[in-house]
C-alpha cells in the first residue's frame, strides 16, 4: 500500500476547512452558509472516499472564520462536520457544530397550510429533538423532521 497522503483539494493559508460533509449535502451546506455571494477564495471537493461517511464533500473557505451560530446552522444537514481553523497553513483549532435550540429560516415548514408557506413570513421553529431532529414550527405547531427538511 502506499504511503503516500496527498490532499484531494488543496491546502489553503488562512480560512476554514469544512469536512465531513455529507456528500449529498454539500449544496446544502453552500446555500445556508449563503457560500454563492461571499467574495473570498472557495474550493469544494466532493464525493471523496470516507471510511465514516462512504462519500465525504469538504468545502474551504479561505479568509472566512464563522462565527458559532452562523456555522451551527450546518448541523441540521451535516451534524458531523468537523471544523478545521486555518492560520498560516497551520490547523491551528478543531471544531464541532452544534444542532441550534432554534431555527430561523433556512428550512420550509411541512404543513402546507402553515401561515409560513402562505404569506411572506420567514419560518421559525424551537429544536424539539437534536437526535431525530424534530422541528416544532412557531406558528402552527406542527413537527418536521429529518426526512421531511426541505430548504426554503
Ligand atoms: N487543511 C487545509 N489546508 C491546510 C491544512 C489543512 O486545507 N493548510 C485541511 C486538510 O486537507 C484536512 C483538514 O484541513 O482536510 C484537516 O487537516 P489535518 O488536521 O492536517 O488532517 P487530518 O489529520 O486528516 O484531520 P482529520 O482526521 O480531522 O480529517
Ligand atoms: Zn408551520
Amino acid at each position: 500500500m502506499s504511503t503516500h497522503k496527498q490532499l484531494q483539494v488543496s491546502a489553503i493559508e488562512n480560512g476554514t476547512v469544512i469536512d465531513h460533509i455529507p456528500a449529498d449535502s454539500l449544496f446544502k451546506v453552500i446555500t445556508i452558509l449563503s457560500l454563492d455571494t461571499i467574495p473570498h477564495q472557495i474550493t469544494f471537493g466532493t464525493n471523496l472516499d470516507s471510511r465514516k461517511l462512504g462519500k465525504k464533500a469538504i468545502i474551504k473557505v479561505s479568509q472566512k472564520f464563522f462565527e458559532d451560530d452562523e456555522i451551527n446552522k450546518i448541523a441540521l444537514v451535516a451534524p458531523d462536520v468537523k471544523l478545521n481553523i486555518i492560520r498560516d497553513y497551520e490547523v491551528v483549532e478543531k471544531r464541532e457544530v452544534r444542532i441550534p435550540d432554534v431555527v430561523v429560516g433556512i428550512v420550509k415548514c411541512f404543513n402546507p397550510k402553515c401561515i409560513t408557506n402562505n404569506e411572506h413570513i420567514v419560518t421559525r421553529f424551537k429544536v424539539e429533538d437534536k437526535r431525530e431532529l424534530a422541528l416544532k414550527c412557531h406558528y402552527c405547531e406542527k413537527i418536521t423532521t429529518k426526512d421531511e427538511l426541505i430548504m426554503v
